[in-house]
């Protein structure tokens, strides 16, 4: 006989034990009798929560395992010290961090992804310490990467022949399938935050590494020789809808990836500071999205990238979206609210907005805040999944996308 109840309701305990006692009998042949009601975890895009609700985890065997991505604020005077430590172990080490872990850096893990290597479903973060002569050995792979750079002088990265010498607030990308290799030729060490899109890769079963640079070494380093001048991507793409039509605009050896891998932080800062006296976006405040100059497409296939300027006293409106944004304080002070949490920030802090959880930025400081923000937002598009809301001054929730 059916049973037609809808709800979680359980069955009656000896029928139930006496499927359990079947599940425990089966599962050597890697089926699972259902004996629970399952329920996913979020609710209804179009049912508004309170402006305080946070994320729940699935009900039933769905949530066996399942992990969750959870709003969280990394403060730089708690973290940052620990880059210091382990460059102090380096610097008299018999043998360095370097030789063992083939980088020096520490990696953030989310407090609701039970200890993973990435800070939301998709994305990973690494803050990592390059002293003076260090060279991270050339080499490609699948996942998608960034460099943003936290110290005064950033060391360097060549990609594809072209070596980007870099400072803070730079922004250089190491698209998918690109040979790449990092080091630092300064006196001092230098600190950027690496951020990839390794953990949807590693779950989709693509990742792939490969370090047999089949082109010429510079000596011992295992460094790309310079292929190009200084400056290549600056020249190629840096002047605002112009386009060379003499090059391929293809770089490496995967696909619809941008051929602009070096921006530097006081363009960046520039355009914003010329944008202040716009009005702006009511949710983002003055933000400048980086594309692919050729296609106009978001940065990597998966993640969009942007910085935003935050005017004195500005605080944007309510806004949720089914993307999880990752951002960089570069500069200020102020908070973020999101799923009854108040994120208060401050420079060189990293804090991540999951999905589906309404959020507002507010600037707290004297001055401006500058924040560079990675989001998932194209794969959510690519997969037919992204929507945005936001609430206008008397709260009444509106579409903002698609
Ligand atoms: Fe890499």
């Amino acid at each position: 006989m059916a049973d037609t109840r809808k709800t979680d309701e359980p069955l009656p305990s000896a029928a139930r034990a006496a499927m359990e006692r079947l599940n425990d009998e089966a599962k050597g042949l890697h089926i699972w009798l259902r004996t629970a009601a399952n329920a996913p975890a979020q609710k209804p895009w179009f049912r508004d929560g309170a402006l305080d609700e946070g994320g729940t985890l699935a009900s039933g065997r769905v949530a066996a395992g399942q992990l969750k991505t959870l709003p969280h604020l990394w403060r730089w005077r708690e973290i940052g010290p620990y880059l210091d430590r382990i460059a102090a172990i380096a610097k008299d080490a018999d043998v360095p961090p370097i030789a063992f872990a083939d980088r020096q850096q520490f990696l953030l893990t989310n407090p609701g992804l039970g200890g993973r290597l990435q800070v939301s479903s998709v994305i990973r973060c690494a803050i990592s310490i390059y002293n003076a002569g260090d060279v991270a050995p050339v080499h490609r792979h699948t996942p998608n990467a960034s460099r943003t750079i936290l110290s005064a002088k950033g060391g360097y990265t060549t990609i594809e022949g072209e070596r980007c010498v870099a400072l803070r607030g730079d922004l250089i990308f190491t698209p998918t399938g690109t040979w790449h290799d990092h080091g630092n030729a300064d006196a001092e060490p230098v600190v950027w935050a690496d951020i990839l899109d390794w953990p949807l890769l590693e779950y989709l079963d693509c990742s792939w590494l490969d370090d047999e640079y089949p082109g010429t070494l510079d000596g011992n380093a295992r460094a790309q020789v310079e292929t190009h001048a200084p400056g290549y991507s600056q020249r190629l793409y840096g002047a605002g809808g112009m386009v060379p039509s003499f090059v391929p605009h293809q770089r490496g050896v995967w696909y619809d990836t941008t051929p602009m891998f070096h921006y530097r932080g006081t363009e960046i800062r520039e355009t914003l500071e010329g944008l202040k006296g716009e009005a702006g976006d009511a949710y983002e405040g003055v933000r400048l999205r980086f594309v692919n100059p050729v296609t106009g497409a978001a940065i990597f296939p998966t993640l969009d990238y942007s910085a935003q300027l935050l005017r004195p006293g500005e605080a944007t409106r309510w806004k949720r979206e089914t993307a999880s944004t990752f951002y960089i304080v570069l500069e200020g002070k102020g908070a973020t609210e999101v799923g009854g949490k108040r994120l208060d920030w401050e420079e060189n802090d990293f804090f991540v907005v999951p999905n589906f959880l309404w959020r507002r930025h507010i600037n707290a400081g004297p001055g401006d805040a500058v924040l560079y923000a990675v989001s998932d937002e194209p794969l959510m598009r690519k997969i037919a999944q992204y929507r945005a809301q936001g609430r206008l001054a008397d709260d009444a929730v509106v579409e903002l996308a698609p």
